[in-house]
């Protein structure tokens, strides 16, 4: 995958004229619609003081998941441990909130805003190990811009 054609539109829709909502909208839609093994894509931030994910904006299926609590799920675990979860086969996992049977891998990146986790990217799959180092990069710069937002 050569992803520098998808980072430069990241580029792009995060400099529109856009408002913030519009732009995270425009993000999922893209990046669901660009590569075919993001099946569904959202972003969660941190629910005011609460020690809690809110799902803000996505592209692909309704989710039941709206409030995740820190610590549970792979949406949970980032939300503490700061780093990166890229899970290439989702029944290998315990602590996984499954929104379907169909999906069968999962990454989350985080945001940061001043040092600050404040939320993250969520990428599901229906494929298993479809993830590389180039989704982490590309999922990185994303984040690191829409933080740059935030
Ligand atoms: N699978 C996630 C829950 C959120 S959904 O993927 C939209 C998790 O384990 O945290």
């Amino acid at each position: 995958m050569n992803i520098t054609p998808l980072k430069n539109k990241i580029s792009e829709i995060i400099g529109s004229e856009k408002s913030t909502p519009e732009k995270l909208q425009s993000i999922c839609d893209f990046l669901k619609e660009e590569i075919s093994y993001y099946d569904w894509v959202g972003f969660y931030f941190k629910n005011g003081n609460k020690n809690e994910l809110k799902l803000a904006e996505y592209a692909g299926e309704e989710t039941e998941h709206t409030i995740i609590p820190f610590g549970k799920g792979i949406c949970g675990q980032v939300a503490l441990s700061n780093e990166n979860f890229v899970v290439q086969d989702v029944q290998e996992q315990d602590n996984y909130i499954s929104c379907g049977w169909k999906i069968k891998s999962e990454i989350v990146i985080p945001i940061f805003v001043k040092d600050q986790n404040i939320g993250q990217i969520d990428i599901d799959s229906h494929t298993v190990s479809p993830f590389t180092a180039q989704d982490e990069e590309l999922l990185e710069f994303t984040c690191t811009l829409v933080g740059n937002l935030l």
